[in-house]
């Protein structure tokens, strides 16, 4: 079960935590406990079907090696649905000028061991839309989730002076279902008063855009009323803003599992309304009490042994998802992560996937690796590490320790994926946990530079 949200505001200002697009749903790490309460029987029993899956795949591993290249990404027709409903090029502001990479930046708190990532380490050109990660909804309005906040929101909008092409959107996040987000969509008024505050604050600090992180809408807990005022909102930001500031940006981060984008969102309107959205892409695998294995973070594609659900939790297929039930290929972002998941095995002699997990890693916070992590793991001489290329993502292992995570190749080839299918760009998550500091031996913000690369080059 893969439910992508990010740590709570509590979590990200108590830990020393590569910031993130986490997620709650599954392993229940988020402060948010009561989602797993709210889960319905049927959850459960489909759960209970995907352990089974899952442990007929354990022993199943010695099929796992599968035959495709790094070089073939694209081979694989069969799998995949083109075009979608409406496979058009709508009218963005921006469409048509290549592909956009739009990276996360999350402002940390200060506390003791984080690696801080100051705004004026950002570099103006690696990304094209830079969104700054967290506002919250504050008694009906966007507010700053700390007044120091302010200054690093007019930080990072100074490299525009730089680069005058960059784009600089806040995002407004909420964790929860039943939240600040439900109750400010939930009358004409409260709608109205969000959108007017919003749009002002947002136009007088100098941003491009707004980004709507709500995770999620009617999920776990199914409320169409929920889905159709999110619609609601989204339409009438539109409105407001082609009336009032025609040039700031509206985009969502949105699911990437088949079950919440089915129940969370009317697509059809969200494509009418958003300049483009973002999935999120990675988490489809993380220790959990409910699917204790190890798999991959941000799978490209399944393995061909996976079947039923299992196979839905890839990049690839979340992508297509999308474009079938209507949003256009050009708005789409598919999510590439920087950072990655540990695991702690319960037999380190069982290190491949699906292999048994009794916790997360010691590597990270809960789990969560960001890229230094895992260079640093990888620079011990007893870690074995592999390449997987059905997934097209690498994992290491060291005695009990278990890590899958991103490195250059496989953040090469989703940019590549993006770049042929002709997807509207790349969102990464996050700044924050590439490598800011050139840990790895290489170029600082390799991760991130890499996308770029693929995405800024002619070639193809
Ligand atoms: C973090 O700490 C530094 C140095 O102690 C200080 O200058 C800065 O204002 C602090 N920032 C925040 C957001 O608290
Ligand atoms: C929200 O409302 C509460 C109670 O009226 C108040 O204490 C708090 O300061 C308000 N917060 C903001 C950001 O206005
Ligand atoms: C949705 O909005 C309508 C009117 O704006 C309201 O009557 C209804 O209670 C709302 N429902 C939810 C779940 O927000
Ligand atoms: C946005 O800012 C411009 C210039 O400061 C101002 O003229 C305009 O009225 C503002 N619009 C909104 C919706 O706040």
């Amino acid at each position: 079960m893969t439910a992508p949200v990010k740590f709570s505001n509590a979590s990200r200002n108590d830990h020393d935590t590569v910031p993130l697009h986490a997620e709650s749903g599954k392993t229940g790490q988020s402060a948010d406990n009561k989602f797993r309460l709210l889960r319905g029987c049927w959850l459960f029993v489909m759960i209970l079907l995907l352990i089974v899956i899952a442990l007929a795949l354990v022993f199943d591993r010695n099929l796992c090696r599968s035959k495709r290249s790094h070089n073939s990404i694209m081979e694989d027709e069969s799998s995949r649905v083109e075009g979608g409903i409406s496979d058009v090029i709508s009218e963005t502001k921006e469409a048509a000028d290549g592909f956009r990479i739009v990276c996360y930046y999350v402002i940390q708190s200060n506390n003791t061991r984080s690696r801080i990532l100051p705004p004026h380490s950002l570099d103006p050109y690696y990304c094209t839309h830079i969104i700054i990660g967290f506002s919250a909804i504050e008694n009906g309005t966007l507010q700053p989730q700390n007044d120091d906040y302010l200054d690093v929101y007019k930080k990072v909008i100074a490299l525009k002076k730089v680069n005058p092409s960059l784009k600089v959107l806040l995002s407004v996040e909420d964790m929860s279902s039943y939240g600040e987000f439900s109750r400010m969509i939930s009358t004409d008024l409260h709608r109205t008063t969000f959108i007017k505050n919003a749009i002002s604050f947002l136009n007088k600090t100098g941003f491009d855009g707004i980004d709507l992180d709500w995770e999620f809408p009617s999920w776990p807990d199914a409320d169409l009323n929920q889905v159709k005022n999110f619609s609601l909102l989204i339409a009438e930001l539109r409105q407001y803003v082609s009336k009032e500031a025609q040039h700031m940006l509206l985009s969502a981060a949105v699911a990437a599992p088949d079950l919440i984008i089915q129940q969370s969102y009317e697509v059809g309107e969200l494509a009418k309304y958003l300049d483009f959205v973002s999935i999120m892409s990675y988490d489809y695998h993380m220790f959990s009490e409910f699917l204790p294995l190890t798999g991959p973070n941000a799978p490209l594609y399944p393995r061909d042994q996976e079947l039923g659900y299992m196979r839905t939790l890839n990049a690839d297929w979340s992508a297509n998802r999308w474009l079938e039930l209507g949003m256009p290929r050009k708005k789409i972002n598919v999510g590439i992560p920087t950072y990655g998941h540990s695991f702690r095995l319960t037999n380190e002699n069982n290190n491949g996937w699906n292999a048994p997990a009794s916790g997360f890693g010691y590597t990270g916070t809960d789990g969560f690796t960001s890229y230094p992590d895992a260079c640093k793991f990888l620079k011990d001489r007893k870690t074995n590490h592999n390449f997987d290329d059905s997934y097209q993502v690498p994992y290491a292992y060291n005695g009990n320790e278990w890590i899958s995570y991103e490195n250059e190749l496989s953040v090469k080839l989703k940019a590549m994926y993006v770049k042929e299918k002709r997807f509207g760009g790349a969102m990464i998550y996050s700044l924050n946990s590439d490598d800011f500091y050139g840990e790895c031996g290489a170029k600082k913000f390799v991760l991130t530079r890499t996308v770029n690369d693929i995405l800024t080059s002619d070639d193809g």
